[in-house]
C-alpha cells in the first residue's frame, strides 16, 4: 500500500521574491489557506497517511502550520467559533502525520527526495512537488488513480501532460514505448530526460510533479551523479529504474497551476477564488467589474 508521500519544500523560491523572502513560498495563500495545504490534502485524498516534508531551517513555518495550536483552538472553542475551529482542526485530518527531515544542502530534487530515505525505507511512496497544484474538480483524482495503478501493476507512475515545443527545456520529458495514453490512463515509458534542448526532446510529454515510486529508487538516488544544472536529478534516477523495473507515464485528467512563478500563482488564486464555496459569487462579480 502507498501510504507515504515526500514533499520537497527546502527550496528558497527565488521566483516568488520578494514575497517569499521571510515566508516560505509554500505558505503564500491561495485565497484563504497556504498553497501547501492544497498539496497535503491532495495526498490525503489519495490515501496517504504519512507526509514527509524535506525542509530547511528557514521554513519551519510549514511544520508549524500542520502542528496543533492549542491556545488558538482553546480560544476559538471558548468564543463558540465552532466553524473556524473545525476548519483549523481539519488542516491535518485525523490519522495523518507530518514528519520533517532536513535537506542540508541544495543539491537538487533527487537529493531532496533521497533525504527522506530513512523515513521511507523500502516502502513505495508518492512524490508531490508543492509548486504544482493539481485540480481535478468533478473528475476522479489523478494521484488517487496513480496510487491504484501502482498497487495493481507494481509499475512506477509518472504524471505527464503535453507542453508546447518551446517549453520542453523546462521539464523532465518522457519517451513512450508506444502510443500516448488517453487522459486517466498509463502507458509504458522507454526513456526520460531532464530539461532536454528543444531539438533533442523525445516528445512533448512533460513530467508534471506527481510520482508514485518504489522504495528501490532510494538506492538508485544514492548512486546518481549530478546531471542537468549540476544537480542530482530525480529524472536521472527514474531513467535508471527504467532499466530494471516497469515505469509508466500517467496522462493526467486534471488541470495544473505552477505556483512557483508569479503568473501561475495568480492564475491559481483566480481559479480557486472563483469557485470558493463562500466567496466565489462575490469574487466572480469583482473579476467581471475589473475587466
Ligand atoms: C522539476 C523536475 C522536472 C519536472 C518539474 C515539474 O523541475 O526536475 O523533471 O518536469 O519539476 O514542475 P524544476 O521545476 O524543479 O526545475
Amino acid at each position: 500500500m502507498v501510504k507515504k508521500a515526500v514533499l520537497p519544500v527546502a527550496g528558497f523560491g527565488s521566483r516568488m521574491l520578494p514575497a517569499s523572502k521571510s515566508i516560505p513560498k509554500e505558505m503564500l495563500p491561495i485565497v484563504d489557506r497556504p498553497a501547501i495545504e492544497y498539496v497535503v490534502k491532495e495526498a490525503v485524498r489519495a490515501g496517504i497517511t504519512e507526509i514527509i516534508l524535506v525542509s530547511h531551517s528557514a521554513k519551519t513555518a510549514i511544520e508549524d502550520y500542520f502542528d496543533t495550536q492549542f491556545e488558538l483552538e482553546q480560544q476559538l472553542a471558548d468564543k463558540g467559533k465552532d466553524k473556524l475551529l473545525a476548519e483549523v482542526r481539519d488542516i491535518l485530518p485525523e490519522g495523518v502525520s507530518v514528519i520533517s527531515v532536513r535537506q542540508h544542502r541544495a543539491l537538487g530534487l533527487g537529493h531532496a527526495v533521497a533525504c527522506a530515505a530513512p523515513v521511507v525505507g523500502d516502502d513505495p511512496f508518492a512524490v508531490l512537488l508543492p509548486d504544482v497544484l493539481v485540480d481535478c474538480e468533478g473528475l476522479d483524482e489523478d494521484l488517487g488513480t496513480m496510487v491504484s495503478n501502482y498497487q495493481a501493476s507494481g509499475a512506477a507512475q509518472i504524471m505527464v501532460e503535453e507542453v508546447p515545443a518551446e517549453r520542453v527545456d523546462q521539464y523532465g520529458i518522457v519517451a513512450l514505448k508506444a502510443e500516448v495514453p488517453a487522459s486517466g490512463d498509463s502507458a509504458p515509458m522507454s526513456a526520460v530526460v531532464e530539461k532536454p534542448a528543444i531539438d533533442q526532446a523525445p516528445s512533448r510529454l512533460s513530467v508534471v510533479g506527481r510520482y508514485v515510486l518504489p522504495g528501490e529508487i532510494m538506492g538508485i538516488l544514492a548512486q546518481t551523479p549530478p546531471g542537468a544544472g549540476g544537480e542530482i536529478q530525480l529524472t536521472d534516477a527514474i531513467a535508471t529504474l527504467l532499466e530494471r523495473a516497469p515505469v509508466e507515464a500517467y496522462a493526467m485528467r486534471g488541470r495544473t497551476f505552477d505556483c512557483g512563478n508569479k503568473a501561475g500563482y495568480l492564475q491559481a488564486i483566480f481559479h480557486y477564488a472563483a469557485r470558493h464555496p463562500e466567496l466565489g459569487e462575490q469574487v466572480r462579480a469583482m473579476m467581471a467589474a475589473e475587466m
